[in-house]
């Protein structure tokens, strides 16, 4: 039996694993990193715990806080894609409360849910595949062979049954036909057939336009017309005509839902959200409203009090059954620059009882985060600029100068943190991705020098620099 990849890999990652991984793409940050891998671990520990006391370990929620460009979004993407669990990050600021136009916080879980389905749906697909393959393969096999032993005019209206609707073919005839199948086996897997075409009878769908246009509203109720009117309506089948190698790919798509048992799917996944499902709340400052005031105000608050028995437990009905919330963990994050923590709803408050402060980054860390991330900038403009066989090198003293253009400019100007070495990075190579391959230039050398003589004058210029970097 083949591993669940999401399952096995990241449950049993310890949490200096999970630490690790993350220190792979995110420089600094510690306390940070070990808070959400404790957390991520926890969710296992309690799957381990036997009898009620399971139900009453409660996640350990945790808010992150820490000015902007410094990592937090960053570090709730990386354990996404680690957790192997369902997750899903949401910017909170996006959310208005029941009863006005837009998204409400039920929605959430709903979509969380989708996703769960589908990572369930994938997984299992990957383990059919083989059978899906070979039923495909039998089935392009009827397609061809008939076909291929009669005249031109009989073709293609050939169905699985045809050996069955011919009794009169005796034994000898059999086995020859038996054998001339063999031969086409052969030829088939050489891949000797592929641009042969065949006709193919195709459910298609119509359902995808039915989605596109389906009012919001029904969405949101956890309904979907797809489910209500897709059993009801016949589903179109249309012949067509196309090459082997496209007809296996729809044949196998064909197969695999064949073999895949939805219910059990849904079955997996909503457990799955409901034991270790994770949100991530971003911006979760941006609903903190300063105390009592303005219109704007009350409705973040409304926000904040539909959020808390997400947060609490509530049952969620989604459109793939009853959703219970208990344990899922929420992570929130938000720099928090104008509201504070405890500008939350006192009871939203209760619920995150873990808070971690986010350092901001030093001219140290700029230049690790330059450098050492695997998908630190300079690894990415050194890819991008290699494509046009041009070889680009970075001096230490480039770099450096670099990370101290970064914190100055985030002095003088705004602290926008890490991503400002993105906005030097462009400015800096503007020149050189703007002249290549033109120049037949075949490689760079950036020096320190180079980097103060192209961004002196605007690092001086606070006014420019505003507008600039
Ligand atoms: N500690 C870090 N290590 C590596 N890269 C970082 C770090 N901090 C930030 N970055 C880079 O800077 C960019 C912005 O970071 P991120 O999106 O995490 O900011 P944030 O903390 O969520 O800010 P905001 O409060 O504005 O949402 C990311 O693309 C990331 O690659
Ligand atoms: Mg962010």
């Amino acid at each position: 039996m083949q591993k669940r990849p999401g399952e096995d890999k990241s449950f049993c990652m310890t949490p200096r694993e999970i630490v690790f991984e993350l220190d792979k793409y995110i420089i600094g940050q510690d306390k940070a990193k070990k808070m959400v891998a404790i957390a991520l671990r926890n969710r296992w520990r309690r799957q381990q715990v036997g009898g009620d006391l399971r139900d009453e370990i409660m996640p350990n929620n945790i808010i992150l806080i820490g000015p902007t460009g410094v990592g937090k979004t960053e570090i709730a993407r990386r354990l996404a894609k680690l957790a192997g669990a369902p997750f899903i990050k949401v910017e909170a600021s996006k959310f208005t409360e029941v009863g006005y136009v837009g998204r409400d916080v039920e929605s959430i879980i709903r979509d969380l849910t989708d996703l769960a389905v589908s990572m369930v749906k994938h997984e299992m697909t990957l383990e059919v595949q083989d059978k899906a393959k070979e039923a495909a393969e039998e089935r392009l096999l009827d397609l061809i062979f008939p076909a291929e032993s009669h005249t031109k005019e009989q073709t293609l209206d050939f169905s699985k049954d045809m050996f069955s609707d011919k009794p009169e073919l005796s034994a000898e005839g059999e086995e020859r036909l038996n054998r001339t199948r063999e031969k086409f086996r052969i030829k088939l897997e050489k891949g000797e057939l592929e641009d042969r075409i065949v006709e193919i009878d195709t459910t298609f769908d119509s359902h995808p336009m039915l989605q596109i246009f389906s009012p919001v509203g029904i969405e949101e109720m956890g309904l979907n017309i797809q489910d209500l009117f897709g059993g009801m309506m016949p589903k179109k089948r249309k012949r067509k005509k196309m090459k082997v190698s496209e007809a296996r790919q729809v044949l196998i798509a064909e197969e695999t839902q064949k073999l895949i048992d939805m219910e059990k799917v849904i079955e997996e996944a909503v457990k799955r959200v409901e034991q270790s499902g994770i949100v991530f709340l971003d911006e979760i400052d941006k609903i903190a409203g300063e105390g009592e005031g303005s219109g704007i105000d009350v409705s973040r608050q409304g926000v904040q009090r539909d959020i808390l028995p997400v947060v609490e437990g509530t049952t969620v009905v989604t459109k793939y059954g009853m959703v219970k919330t208990d344990h899922i963990l929420f992570i929130a994050s938000g720099a928090f620059h104008v509201s504070k923590p405890s500008d939350l709803i006192p009871e939203l408050q209760g619920r995150f009882p873990i808070r971690v402060e986010l350092d901001t980054l030093t001219t140290d860390d700029f230049i690790r985060i330059l450098t050492e991330p695997e998908n630190a900038l300079i690894k990415q403009y050194t890819a991008l600029i290699e494509t046009e066989g041009v070889k680009i090198t970075f001096t230490k003293g480039a770099i450096k100068e670099i990370a101290n253009t970064a914190t100055s400019v985030n002095e003088r100007a705004e602290n926008i943190g890490a991503r400002r070495l993105q906005t030097i990075m462009s400015t800096l190579l503007e020149e050189i991705l703007f002249s290549i391959p033109d120049k037949g230039i075949t490689s760079v050398k950036i020096t320190a020098d180079d980097v103060k003589k192209c961004l002196a004058d605007i690092v001086e210029d606070v006014d420019l620099s505003k507008y600039i970097l």
